[in-house]
């Protein structure tokens, strides 16, 4: 039986009475990676910052490896690296210097912060470019050095928020690389969002779809595919992806304007602007 290293359990997050995530259960088995879909503004983000201690639930409870989020959260801290969907590391900085920074918040020991430094580097193969300052690396060097800095401290568990948003096919494919040998390799369990679904089709084990705050859907990529009526193509490009699920699911109308706290921020600005013209 595999051992569950994330339970999370009716957790609920309500901002000013806007339900943001609404009552979500799932588990996450040791070594596995779990994908969060959803369209823009479903609840992803403020799932990932509740399990992270970053944000407090309003209802509920999650376990990261065995700690309750709100009871220990220095524990879970210490349980866990995150990689934001927002670029989080310092263009004034070298790499080596944005990962020292880390390794000291982190207390990571004196005697191993320079063989965790060099090891981290060598993982995401940045030891070449550890001496640049961030403003000189690509997006996806940037991604990986992140993504190097979350591990440094040795988590159990890690949280990716949209890894690769922005990137090339090249970096994109790099990136994903990495992240099978740290499974593989590191043997981390990993909780992943994406807006790309060959991404989530290749790395993820198990994925939820989550809409509107609530979880609409969970299973394995196969299982999601093949649960869905057969889409009406030709032949050679008949078989349902995770595209075809992701839309099955959360219907094709966009979600830039209307009910979220976003769309009804941006619609104030447009009516501001109109009046104002
Ligand atoms: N601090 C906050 N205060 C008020 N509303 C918030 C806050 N943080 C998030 N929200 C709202 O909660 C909802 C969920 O946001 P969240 O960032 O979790 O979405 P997401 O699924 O990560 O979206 P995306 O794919 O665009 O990153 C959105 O409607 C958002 O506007
Ligand atoms: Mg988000």
């Amino acid at each position: 039986m595999a051992n569950p290293v994330i339970e999370v359990k009716n957790l609920t997050k309500k901002f000013n009475g806007f339900t943001a995530v609404d009552s979500i259960n799932f588990e996450v088995d040791e070594g596995c990676v779990f994908g969060l879909l959803g369209p823009n503004g479903a609840g992803k983000t403020t799932t990932i910052s509740m399990l992270s201690t970053l944000l407090r639930p309003t209802s509920g409870t999650a376990l990261i490896n065995g700690h309750d989020v709100q009871k220990d959260p220095a524990a879970v801290r210490r349980s866990i690296g995150i990689v934001f969907q927002d670029p989080s590391s310092d263009d004034i900085l070298t790499g080596r210097e944005n990962l020292l920074l880390h390794c000291l918040l982190f207390d990571v020991p004196n005697a191993e912060i320079g063989p965790r430094i060099k090891w981290a580097l060598e993982l995401v193969d940045l030891t070449e470019w550890k001496d640049a300052l961030l403003k000189k690396y690509s997006g996806g060097m940037r991604r990986r050095l992140e993504l190097a800095r979350g591990l440094l401290h040795k988590p159990r568990i890690l949280f990716l928020d949209e890894p690769t948003l922005g990137l090339d096919p090249q970096a994109r494919e790099n990136i994903w690389v990495h992240i099978e040998n740290l499974v593989k390799v590191e043997k981390v369990s990993i909780i992943l969002t994406t807006h790309y679904m060959e991404e989530a089709d290749r790395l993820c084990d198990r994925v939820a779809i989550i809409d509107h705050g609530k979880i609409i859907v969970s299973g394995t990529p196969t299982e999601l595919k093949t649960g869905i009526p057969e889409p009406k193509r030709p032949p050679e490009v008949l078989k349902a992806t995770l595209h075809d699920v992701f839309l099955y699911y959360t219907g094709k109308q966009l979600r830039e304007s209307g009910d979220t706290a976003e769309g009804g921020f941006m619609q104030k600005v447009m009516n501001f602007t109109k009046k104002n013209r």
